[in-house]
């Protein structure tokens, strides 16, 4: 059922008007015996007793909300990725077994009794912690997103995958609780020459990454806990490193040792992998900020437009620079951008959620979005970014993405040109 929408109407007419189709077209699915006038079934018997899900699950109709894989992508399920179903979510926490996993050689399933850290290298006194020596710590509380530097490293060369879960689902945003990294450094005492940190990880890859000291002592933490329980393995239980604002890469899971150091250490990941190639054959080398970034969640290929009338459109934006300010929408490819209202906290470093609302009556659109953050930086296009960057890399992809709405609400992965 459609309900025909003046285009000129209040914003409370809308609202009334997608409220009535709402009711209306929702009835195709319903099963009518448990619809008003009658008594549904959920109300005839006693429901499940406390205890049956000592910890809580989702609601069975909600199995479609899940991580998902492109098989193609990798050759191994160890060395690979799974994605964030960001059509799929609201806000801006991810909840915890729906963040986007990346691993180089699996799940290490480590036993908290056996968990060491350790800090050596340039160090007054090499320390050792075990977990419960990282909980007795003073801790904090802090919200950051964390992306793959090769979140949308498909699209360089053109609209590839059809859903922003696969084009932009290597990222994720949770409370971290842990220790800053700075007091755990000063337990073990800096020696003068101390320039960089190597973190190394306890999984068989044995992930390595040279850390500069003075991002070390300015907000990075070792986590162990996300959204208030303790870290899931998938995101390296029983503790983290978290480096907000910089390329996912670095935030060493199932983390084992920090080594102080003078100078970086130049390891596989720093060298052939997360380096940037350009169109002359160069590679930009420690290029660790993700900058400001903004995707339309929903409408999005996996979401498709059910009804004309009002529609809300809705996306995140991050930034590694900062906060996000602003976040302009266009509906017509670039050619106008409007403000979207930013709802909900905004956080350095942490996913901020955005809406645009309208009336829809059918028209193409060509959905975009674009991020403006603290810094004044504003998230380019593609094109503006493949002049400077060439199409040869895969990382650090933050261009705007567009996406086409037809005339039967089916959207598209696309490119404006
Ligand atoms: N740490 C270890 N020890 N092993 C890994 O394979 N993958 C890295 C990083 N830390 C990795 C790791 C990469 S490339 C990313 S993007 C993030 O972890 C992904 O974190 P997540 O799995 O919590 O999403
Ligand atoms: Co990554």
């Amino acid at each position: 059922m459609t309900v025909p929408v003046d285009r000129g109407a209040s914003r409370r007419r809308f609202l009334a008007a997608g409220l009535a189709m709402a009711a209306g077209g929702g009835a195709a699915l319903a099963d009518p015996k448990n619809l008003p006038p009658n008594v549904p079934e959920w109300t005839r018997s006693l429901g499940e007793g406390v205890g049956a899900r000592p910890y809580g699950r989702p609601s069975k109709y909600e199995q479609e909300v899940v991580r998902r894989t492109v098989p193609w992508l990798t050759a191994t399920p160890e060395s690979s990725v799974s994605f964030t179903p960001l059509h799929q979510l609201d806000g801006i926490i991810t909840p915890n077994g729906l963040c986007f996993e990346r691993h180089h050689a699996g799940i290490a399933e480590v036993d908290p009794a056996d968990y060491r850290l350790m800090i050596h290298g340039m160090v007054e006194r090499p320390l050792i912690f075990t977990l419960e020596d990282l909980k007795r710590l003073p801790r904090v509380n802090r919200i950051y997103f964390l992306e793959c530097a090769a979140n949308s490293g498909m699209e360089w060369r053109g609209a590839q995958l059809n859903g922003c879960q696969y084009t932009h689902g290597m990222v994720h945003c949770v409370q971290y609780t842990g220790v800053p990294l700075k007091l755990l450094l000063a337990q073990a005492g800096l020696k003068p020459k101390a320039g960089w940190i190597l973190a190394e990880g306890g999984d068989a890859a044995a992930m390595t990454r040279s850390l500069p000291l003075a991002k070390a002592l300015d907000d990075c933490l070792v986590a162990y806990r996300m959204n208030g329980e303790m870290l899931r393995p998938e995101q390296g239980y029983p503790a983290r490193l978290v480096v907000p604002g910089w390329e996912g890469n670095m935030w060493v899971k199932w983390l084992r040792r920090l080594k102080v150091g003078d100078e970086p250490w130049f390891t596989r990941e720093e060298t052939s992998k997360y380096t940037d190639l350009l169109a002359d054959g160069k590679a930009r080398q420690f290029t660790w900020v993700m900058d400001a970034k903004s995707v339309i969640t929903a409408p999005s290929p996996q979401a498709p437009v059910r009804q004309k009338g009002f529609l809300v459109i809705s996306g995140l934006a991050w930034s590694g620079r900062g906060s996000v300010r602003r976040v302009d929408v266009s509906l017509d490819g670039g050619r106008n951008w409007r403000p979207a209202r930013i709802d909900g906290p905004v956080f350095d470093k942490a996913c901020v959620r955005f809406y645009y609302e309208l009336d829809w009556n059918g028209e193409p659109l060509l959905l975009q979005s674009r991020a403006m953050d603290s810094t004044g930086y504003v998230q380019p296009s593609k094109d503006d970014l493949r002049k400077i960057r060439g199409v040869n890399s895969i990382y650090h992809n933050n261009g705007i993405q567009t996406w086409a709405v037809r005339p039967d609400g089916e959207v598209e992965n696309v490119e404006v040109g």
